[in-house]
């Protein structure tokens, strides 16, 4: 923010920014942009030095409990999250037998929606209580995208193996194969950067679900739709989708992608169209996380071709536009080198996020406010219900 807000008021309201570009709206103690705004700060640590260092388990730990566990409790929480990866309810299962197939995000609209059938009925506002549940949804949202995926377009599945380390396990039930370690700790660590995000727009919806005191499961659904959309984390989806488009038109050329990247990027700027995964409503110079990223980029398969690829966009990028890249652009590119389908890229997001949206929930309902704006009508008024032989004469 370059100049000092303007606060304008009507009698006795406040008006916001549309969008609410800029507005604080509560304190939390979970996540959020470091008073420079060159980093996001979880709990106190950066978000790159948790995402290059953490395990799941930790960053679990310290995003819900708020501090890095000790042996114990990490044992304790890799224990209960490995045990509830294991126990989805099989009718679960069953239920995604017979939906249709469609975008994947719905298999965790509806999975979180299901559980919540299972679990929610008898609800409570006990920390222990919600602590656990959100462990229990942490574990068991993976294996529903991984089985509602692979039901679809397998016609099989993989169950979840609980004596095997979550982010391993998740990529294998996505993948339907044994990924390496290189492979499992790249995946691990964007499901740690993914983890949380101060008020981003799927935790704010969490929270404003939250504070109407509902349960976890029916919050984290309204989380998840929230996150589907490209303009949030749809955009890591998008981001390959335009990589592959610019390949395909590389080859017809006989050009390296490389090379070709800027006419394309041009060619799109100059249409007036958005590039996925540039850009960013808080990191205005630089997103932290895409460094994470990029350590894996680079040591995955092709990472020399790809780190090439990506450096010569964000390099037009912020040439013609001055806007940096975010962590979708390095995401997509990750989640192809592991081989995963591009539809499961947001569902992969919100495997991460789910994390931050339970911890969001706990801090919102422990000290809740219900959330609920005022709007300016500006609508007509005075208008008199007519009959239907009256209406719509001209
Ligand atoms: N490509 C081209 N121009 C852009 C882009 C982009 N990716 N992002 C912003 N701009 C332009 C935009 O057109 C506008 O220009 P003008 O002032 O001439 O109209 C200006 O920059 C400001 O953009 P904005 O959309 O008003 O900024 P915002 O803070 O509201 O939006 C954003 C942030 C993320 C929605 C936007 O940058 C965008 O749509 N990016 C593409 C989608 C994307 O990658 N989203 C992932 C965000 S990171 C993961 C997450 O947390 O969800």
């Amino acid at each position: 923010m370059s100049q000092k807000p303007e606060c304008k008021t009507e009698g006795n309201y406040i008006v916001v920014p549309k969008g609410l570009v800029n507005v604080i709206v509560d304190e939390t103690k979970i996540s959020g942009v470091d008073p420079k705004g060159e980093s996001t700060i979880y709990r106190g640590f950066t978000i790159e030095d948790i995402g290059e260092n953490a395990s799941f388990y930790e960053a679990t730990y310290l995003i819900l409990y708020g501090e890095l566990p000790c042996e114990e409790e990490l044992k304790e929480v890799k224990n209960k999250i490995d045990k509830y990866r294991g126990q989805v309810p099989e009718k679960v299962f069953d239920a995604l037998k017979h939906v249709p197939v469609t975008h994947p995000m719905y298999y965790g609209i509806y999975g979180a929606s299901l559980l919540g059938q299972f679990y929610a009925s008898d609800w409570k506002f006990d920390p222990d209580f919600l602590y656990d549940h959100a462990l229990r949804l942490t574990a068991q949202l993976p294996v529903i995208f991984a089985a509602g995926w692979n039901l679809a377009h397998n016609g099989t599945f993989l169950r979840p193996d609980p004596t095997k380390d979550h982010a391993w396990d998740v990529l294998r039930m996505i993948t339907m194969r044994e990924p390496t370690e290189l492979e499992a700790r790249a995946f691990e660590s964007t499901l740690v950067i993914y983890m949380d995000h101060g008020f981003n727009a799927s935790t704010f919806t969490t929270r404003v679900i939250a504070s109407t005191l509902s349960d976890l499961y029916a919050a984290v659904a309204g989380g998840i739709a929230a996150l589907k959309g490209p303009l949030h984390g749809g955009a890591n989806e998008k981001a390959m989708e335009m990589f592959l488009d610019a390949k395909k038109r590389a080859e017809g050329k006989g050009v390296p992608l490389d090379e070709y990247i800027e006419e394309y990027i041009l060619e799109k700027l100059a249409k007036k169209e958005k590039i996925m995964g540039f850009g960013h409503r808080i990191y205005k110079l630089h997103d932290p996380r895409t460094d994470v990223a990029a350590k894996f980029v680079a040591q995955l398969k092709d990472g020399d071709y790809w780190m090439k690829v990506l450096k010569k966009a964000e390099e037009v990028m912020w040439r013609e536009k001055k806007i940096p890249a975010n962590i979708d652009l390095y995401t997509a590119i990750l989640y192809y080198q592991l081989g995963i389908p591009i539809p499961m890229y947001t569902p992969i997001f919100a495997m991460g996020r789910v994390v931050g949206w339970s911890a969001h929930y706990i801090e919102q309902v422990l000290n809740n406010k219900l959330i609920r704006p005022t709007e300016k009508y500006v609508g007509p008024s005075g208008l008199k219900y007519q009959p239907m032989e009256t209406r719509c004469r001209k």
